[in-house]
């Protein structure tokens, strides 16, 4: 399965990524510009934030409560479609999906 991660600067990086596996984890692992997951997806940094492209984020779907508030202390500022990368969960029906990392 595979992710997209488009940066600020208009570039593109694709990656493989395990069913089950975060899309923070893949993009830390990879070092991903832009995607820190410093507290490791425990929901208390914002820094795996993400902005769902529009025909993804129906499928990826809506953050949890608690991620709600998270997301309201987003360094780049919260999107209708932010979500924490840390809270997207890999599956065979993300497979593709494509995410933006905010500009800071
Ligand atoms: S990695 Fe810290 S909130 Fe996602």
């Amino acid at each position: 399965m595979q992710a997209t991660w488009e940066l600020p600067d208009g570039r593109k990086i694709t990656l493989d990524v395990a069913e089950g596996m975060n899309l923070m984890q893949a993009a830390v692992a990879r070092g991903i510009p832009g995607v820190v997951g410093e507290c490791g997806g425990s929901m208390s940094c914002a820094t795996c934030h993400v902005v769902v492209t529009p025909d993804w984020a129906e499928r990826a779907g809506p953050p949890g409560p608690f991620e709600e508030d998270m997301l309201d202390i987003t360094e780049a500022g919260r999107q209708p479609a932010s979500r924490l990368s840390c809270q997207i969960r890999m599956t065979a029906d993300l497979d593709g999906i494509v995410v933006q990392v905010p500009a800071v």
